[in-house]
C-alpha cells in the first residue's frame, strides 16, 4: 500500500473515532442521542474493520479500546502522587456551623462573613482517580488506603461514560490532569443486576455501593464491562496548563472536557443558604437515580484551600454533612394485628421508641406472616428499623446473634382481633377477616370513603367515624347519607353548629365525579389513578359493573390481577346492594364526556418520564400531561407515545431505544405542552 492510501485510511480512522466519541458522549454523558443504534453500529463496525486491516493504526483512545483487555493475575499498585484524602464529617447544622466558624478563623475573616461553598451530593460509590496525558486516558486507579491504590486502568476504560480522550478544544492546553470521582451503579440498574444474578443462582449484592466496588475490582475487564457502571467526577487533584480560581470553575471545566460531572451541584453563600441546599437534597434523595449519603460542602475559592490546608488526612476546606441515619436498632416488644379496609389482617411491630431519620418511631410494618417466617422474627428480638423518605417505617431484620433465649415465637391469630370471625387464608401470604360488617373493616372503609381523593367529606375524621359506628348510627358508607341532626346530637361533645357543618359536608359530597366515586368504593388494587382510567374507559358506573375480565384487561395499564379484583368486587351481592343504596341516597356524577377528552392537545397520547426535569417536579409534569388529556404510564412499552428524558435518565431510555419509542427532551416536551 502506498503512502497516500495509508494517509487516506488514517484520516478516515480519525474521523470515525471523533464521530463515535461524540456519539458516545451524547448518549452516555448527556443522554441526548442524535443517531439510532443501527447508525451507530455501522460506524463502529467500519472502525473495527479498518483497525483489523491496519493494526499499526490502532490508537489508545480509539473507541474500540473500550471493549476491554484480557484478564490479569492481580492488579498493579499505583502510588497516588497526591494522596486521596477523606472528608471530615458533620452530623447536624450546628456541627456545620462549627466548621464554617473554624474556616473563618483560619482565614482571618469577620465572623459575619458569608463564605461561598460549592454544595454537592456525597456519592456513595467507589472513589477513583483518572490521569489524562495530552488528553488521552493513561491511568485509572482505586483509592486503596489513600496513599496507594490498585491499577484498574483496563477496567475503567470499559465504563461507557468515561472518555478515553478528552475534548480537543477544551483540553488543548492541558498536558496533564488528574481527576477524582466516584464509580457508581444507579438504583434501577442495581435492581436489574440483582434480579439477573438471582435468575442465575448467584448471590445478590447487598447494595449499589458493594455492587459498584465488586464490579470495578474484577481481574477480568470483560466482567466489569458487563456491569452497568457509571462515573461522576467532582475534583481536580492536579492540572498542568490551566489556572483556575474556584471549585465551581473546576467542575465546569470537567464538563467541557467531556467528563460526567456530579449532578445537582450549586453555589451556596453562607451557612443558611447551605442549610437550605442540604434540606433540598435530602428531599431529592429518594427520587435521585443514585445513592447519596450526605452533602459535601467545599470552600469555593481555591486560593483559600492552600491557606486552610489539611489535618489528619482530611482537607480543612471541605466537610461532608451526612444525612440522618435511616436505620436504627430497637426492640420488638409485641406484634399487633391490624384489620384493613379490605379485611386483610397485617402484623404491626410495637417497638421500643427509637429515632430514625430524625423522627421517633414506635410502630413499624412487618408486612405479612410470610415475611415474619422468612426472616425469623421473635418477640423480644433486637431488630433493625428502617425509615426511608415518605415510606412507612419497616422492620428490616432481627439481630439473631443478640438473642438471650427469652425470645418468643410470633403466633398469627386464628380469629379476627376485632370481631372474632375465623380468619381465612388469601393467596400465599395474606390472612383476611371475611366478615363484611366487621367493625374494623367498616371503620377503615369509611375512613377511605370519606378521604380527600374519594368523596372528600370535610370534617369527618377517624374519631367521629368511630363514634358513629360504636353508637350503631352507621353500618355501611351509605348510612352516612341517612344521618339526621338528632342522631348526631346524641354523641358526646357534639354541638348544633358542628352537627350542621358535618351534615353539610356529607350533603355536598353527593355531587361528585365518577373517578372519585369508583375510588371511594375501596375496590382492592384500585387506586386513584386506576379509578381514572376506568371512569374514562367506561363513562358510567353501570358500564363498569358489567365489564368482562377481557374488556378490563384490554385497558392499557390494567393487568389480570387488578381486573380480577374489580370483577370480584362487583360480583359480590353485598357490594351491589351497597352501590344501589348509595345511588338511592342521591350520589350523582356527571357522565364522563369522551368528546371533551379527545379535543385536548395530548388526547390518547401515552407518556413515560425518566430522569430529572428542570422546569417541573415529576408530579407537576405528570399532572400537566393528564390535564391536557394525555396518559402517564409507569413503564416504557410499545403503547408509549413519548419518553420524556430529563437529566440522569434511567434504564427506560435504553428500553425506548430498543422498542423504537419516540424520545423527547425537556425543551421538546415544553413545546408539546405549549409552554415554549
Ligand atoms: S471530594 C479531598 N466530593 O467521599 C476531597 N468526595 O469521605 C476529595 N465522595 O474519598 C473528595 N462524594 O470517595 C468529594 N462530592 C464529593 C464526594 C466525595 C463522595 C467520597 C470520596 C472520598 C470520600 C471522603
Amino acid at each position: 500500500m502506498n503512502n497516500s492510501e495509508l494517509e487516506h485510511v488514517a484520516s478516515e480512522l480519525e474521523w470515525l473515532r471523533k464521530e463515535i466519541n461524540r456519539h458516545n458522549y451524547l448518549y452516555y454523558v448527556l443522554n441526548q442521542p442524535e443517531i439510532s443504534d443501527s447508525e451507530y453500529d455501522a460506524l463502529f463496525d467500519r472502525l473495527v474493520e479498518l483497525e483489523r486491516r491496519y493494526p499499526e493504526l490502532v490508537t489508545p483512545d480509539s473507541p474500540t479500546q473500550k471493549v476491554g483487555a484480557p484478564p490479569v493475575e492481580e492488579f498493579g499498585i499505583v502510588i497516588h502522587k497526591i494522596p486521596m484524602l477523606s472528608l471530615s464529617k458533620a452530623n447536624s447544622f450546628e456541627e456545620f456551623v462549627d466548621f464554617d466558624r473554624r474556616c473563618k478563623e483560619l482565614l482571618r475573616l469577620d465572623p459575619s462573613y458569608k463564605i461561598e461553598y460549592s454544595g454537592e451530593p456525597k456519592l456513595d460509590g467507589l472513589s477513583v482517580s483518572l490521569i489524562y496525558e495530552n488528553g488521552i486516558l493513561v491511568q485509572g486507579s482505586t483509592r486503596g488506603d489513600g496513599i496507594q491504590g490498585e491499577n484498574v486502568t483496563q477496567n475503567v476504560k470499559t465504563i461507557r461514560s468515561i472518555p478515553l480522550r478528552l475534548f480537543d478544544d477544551a483540553a488543548a492546553n492541558i498536558r496533564y490532569i488528574e481527576v477524582r470521582g466516584e464509580v457508581i451503579i444507579h438504583k434501577h440498574d442495581f435492581e436489574r443486576l440483582n434480579a439477573e444474578r438471582a435468575a442465575k443462582g448467584e448471590p445478590p449484592f447487598a447494595n449499589p455501593r458493594n455492587a459498584a466496588a465488586g464490579s470495578l475490582r474484577q481481574l477480568d475487564p470483560q466482567i466489569t464491562r458487563a456491569r452497568p457502571l457509571d462515573a461522576f467526577f467532582y475534583y481536580i487533584a492536579e492540572i498542568d496548563g490551566v489556572k483556575l480560581e474556584t471549585h465551581i470553575e473546576e467542575l465546569e471545566l470537567l464538563k467541557k472536557l467531556g467528563l460526567k460531572v456530579i449532578p445537582y451541584y450549586r453555589l451556596c453563600v453562607g451557612v443558611d443558604d447551605a442549610r437550605e441546599y442540604f434540606n433540598k437534597l435530602l428531599e431529592e434523595k429518594e427520587s435521585a437515580t443514585f445513592d447519596m449519603d450526605g452533602v459535601v460542602f467545599k470552600v469555593n475559592r481555591l486560593d483559600w484551600w492552600t491557606i486552610l490546608g489539611e489535618i489528619s488526612r482530611s482537607p480543612r476546606w471541605a466537610i461532608a454533612w451526612k444525612f440522618p441515619a435511616e436505620e436504627a436498632i430497637s426492640v420488638l416488644l409485641d406484634v399487633q394485628w391490624n384489620v384493613g379496609r379490605t379485611g386483610i389482617v397485617t402484623p404491626v411491630a410495637m417497638l421500643k421508641p427509637v429515632r430514625v431519620s430524625g423522627v421517633e418511631v414506635r410502630k413499624a410494618t412487618l408486612h405479612n406472616e410470610e415475611e415474619i417466617k422468612r426472616k425469623g422474627f421473635k418477640i423480644g428480638d433486637k431488630v433493625i428499623v428502617r425509615r426511608a423518605g415518605e415510606v412507612i417505617p419497616e422492620v428490616v431484620k432481627p439481630l439473631v446473634e443478640a438473642r438471650d433465649g427469652n425470645e418468643k415465637e410470633i403466633v398469627p391469630p386464628k380469629n379476627c382481633p376485632v370481631c372474632g370471625s375465623e380468619l381465612v387464608k388469601e393467596g400465599e401470604v395474606f390472612i383476611r377477616c371475611p366478615n363484611v360488617s366487621c367493625p374494623a373493616v367498616l371503620k377503615e372503609s369509611i375512613i377511605h370513603f370519606a378521604s380527600r381523593g374519594a368523596m372528600d367529606i370535610d370534617g369527618l375524621g377517624e374519631k367521629l367515624i368511630e363514634q358513629f359506628i360504636n353508637n350503631g348510627l352507621i353500618n355501611d358508607p351509605a348510612d352516612l347519607y341517612l344521618l339526621k341532626k338528632e342522631n348526631l346530637l346524641t354523641l358526646e361533645r357534639m354541638g348544633d353548629k358542628l352537627a350542621s357543618n358535618i351534615l353539610d359536608s356529607i350533603e355536598r359530597s353527593k355531587k361528585t365525579t365518577l373517578p372519585r366515586f369508583i375510588y371511594a368504593l375501596g375496590i382492592r388494587n384500585v387506586g386513584e389513578h386506576t379509578a381514572e382510567l376506568l371512569a374514562e374507559h367506561f363513562s358510567t358506573l353501570e358500564n363498569l359493573m358489567d365489564a368482562s375480565l377481557e374488556e378490563l384487561t384490554s385497558i392499557r395499564e390494567i393487568g389480570p390481577v387488578v381486573a380480577k379484583s374489580i370483577r370480584d368486587y362487583f360480583d359480590s351481592p353485598a357490594n351491589k346492594k351497597l352501590i344501589s343504596k348509595l345511588l338511592l341516597c342521591g350520589i350523582n356524577y356527571e357522565p364522563v364526556k369522551k368528546e371533551e377528552k379527545t379535543a385536548l392537545p395530548l388526547s390518547g397520547k401515552g407518556f413515560v418520564f425518566t430522569g430529572t426535569l428542570n422546569s417541573f417536579t415529576r408530579e407537576e409534569a405528570e399532572r400537566i400531561v393528564v390535564e391536557l388529556g394525555g396518559k402517564v404510564l409507569s413503564s416504557v412499552s410499545s403503547k408509549t407515545d413519548y419518553l420524556v428524558v430529563g437529566s440522569e435518565p434511567g434504564s427506560k431510555l435504553e428500553k425506548a431505544r430498543k422498542l423504537g419509542v419516540k424520545t423527547i427532551n425537556e425543551d421538546e416536551f415544553l413545546r408539546l405542552i405549549g409552554r415554549k
